[in-house]
């Protein structure tokens, strides 16, 4: 299987990236995944008559066989997928992120149902949702009975009506003799779940049969992956299989969100906004839980908030909102050996900052960047890769790692980026969460 393949012979995999139209996955008629769903068999056809169709259920077995993580896209990043009840399966996410094991993993799931099987301790785990005798004959509250009946927490069935399927992770409470591995939770008496808004997603996780454990596809402090070329760029000789769905329509990771805390909390931005989720009954008073490292120092609440994150190789100088645009001086100061910078523009900075006017007709063709050319004081060249990533925050989002990732291929020495409002909204506030981690330099003047 291509799980010991490579690892024994010690030298590096062949990384695979395998298409999939989407064509191949159609959601049926019961795909809304409501709180009734007790739907056991899941929310997706998939056409076996199409040759795609061969790569996800390859996938799918090495899901179940192999301990080398399988690579699939989701609507927000690209994800890193293993079986989230096996411990073997998950050390193989850790190992191929080369990330620290004391941060908890989100689990997808591809209906309620299949949840609920995760928060039941194991003796009732029998596929069923009907009481058992045993149960049933011991007099309880109605509270009690209704939390029997379904240990989903009631706090968050708004949330699951509302957002599921969609970038929405909860904090769950892990049962004593959970079914998920160790690794999952990394020592937590919670988890994180999720489930997805990609039919490709959902067919993978119903086709494995089993929740799936997946941070996102990168090598740890990586910018998050938006493409299975982003995958491959940081995974190759790493995993064997990377499923390609395309690029991601929301560019960054789910909204992860705490209802067993009281009040109830937002731990990391993302696609659903605060005013979306105080509409909810029970969540009106939600607060903000995650800390931008710019803001404090203080402990985070979300593990994998302590580490460095979303960082390109070249230095991020994040320019907030409010400050004024870098000035040639301090463009020209960061050129470095490579004698090349890099600026992300956003509302109002205009092409190259106006360094140069002079667009390098030997523009690169394999991204979205212009190259500009620039004399510096001493009469060398410097090339400036500009980026526009629009106005809205929705595009800036799906743009925003593509971009840091574009120019760190081609080895800028800086990245000048121009900062957005973060109380635009939510997806804004995700923007400047990433940016603000990924920074070297955050510029507030
Ligand atoms: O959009 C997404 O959420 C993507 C795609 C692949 O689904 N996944 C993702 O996973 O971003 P990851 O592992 O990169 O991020 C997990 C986040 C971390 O900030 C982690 O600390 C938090 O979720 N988290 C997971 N389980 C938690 C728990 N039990 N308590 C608190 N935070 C948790
Ligand atoms: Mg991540």
């Amino acid at each position: 299987m291509a799980g010991t393949r490579a690892e024994t012979a010690g030298k590096p995999m062949k990384t695979s990236i395998l298409r999939v139209d989407i064509s191949v996955v159609r959601l049926s008629a019961s795909s809304k995944a409501g709180i009734e769903d007790t739907n056991t068999k899941g929310h997706v056809t998939i056409d076996d008559s199409h040759a795609d169709a061969e790569y996800l259920r390859q996938a799918a077995l090495e899901l179940k066989t192999s301990d080398i993580p399988v690579a699939f896209p989701t609507e927000t990043v690209y994800g890193l997928a293993a079986d989230a009840t096996r411990s073997s399966a998950v050390q193989g996410i850790y190992r191929a992120k080369q990330r620290p094991s004391d941060n908890p993993l989100i689990v997808h799931v591809q209906s309620v149902h299949q949840l609920r099987d995760l928060l039941r301790p194991k003796r009732r785990t029998n596929g069923s949702d009907e009481l058992s005798s045993h149960d049933s004959s011991h007099s309880r509250d109605e509270m009690q009975r209704k939390q029997v009946e379904d240990p989903i927490p009631s706090i968050y069935t708004p949330l699951i009506q509302k957002f599921w399927p969609g970038p929405l992770t909860m904090i769950m409470p892990n049962p004593e003799d959970s079914v998920l591995a160790s690794e999952v939770t990394a020592g937590l008496s919670t988890f994180g779940a999720r489930m997805p808004n990609s039919p490709i997603a959902l067919a993978l996780i119903q086709l494995a049969g089993v929740p799936l454990a997946a941070p996102s596809a990168n090598a740890s402090t990586r910018p998050s992956p938006t493409t299975a070329v982003h995958v491959k760029h940081d995974l190759d000789g790493r995993i064997a299989t990377i499923i390609d769905g395309g690029p991601c329509r929301v560019g960054v990771e789910s909204t992860v969100v705490d209802g067993l805390s009281d009040p109830p909390a937002i731990l990391r931005p993302g696609g659903i906004s605060l005013e979306e989720l105080r509409e909810c009954e029970g969540w009106e008073n939600v607060t903000i839980g995650y800390r931008d490292v710019a803001q404090s120092e203080a402990r985070p609440r979300a593990p994998g908030m302590k580490y460095k994150h979303y960082s390109p190789k070249a230095a991020v100088l994040l320019y907030e909102w409010t400050s004024s645009r870098p000035t040639r001086e301090v463009l020209l100061s960061r050129v470095g050996p490579q004698r090349r910078i890099g600026i992300v523009r956003t509302l109002n900075w205009p092409a190259a900052c106006e360094l140069s006017s002079t667009l390098l007709d030997t523009a690169p063709q394999d991204g979205t960047a212009k190259s500009f050319v620039v004399e510096d004081d001493s009469g060398g060249d410097v090339e400036v890769l500009d980026l526009d990533l629009g106005q809205s925050p929705e595009g800036i989002a799906r743009g925003l790692f593509s971009a840091l990732r574009e120019l760190d291929a081609k080895h800028v020495n800086a990245i000048f980026v121009e900062g957005i409002d973060d109380r635009q909204g939510d997806v804004a506030a995700a923007v400047m969460n990433r940016l603000r981690k990924s920074a070297e330099q955050a510029i507030t003047d």
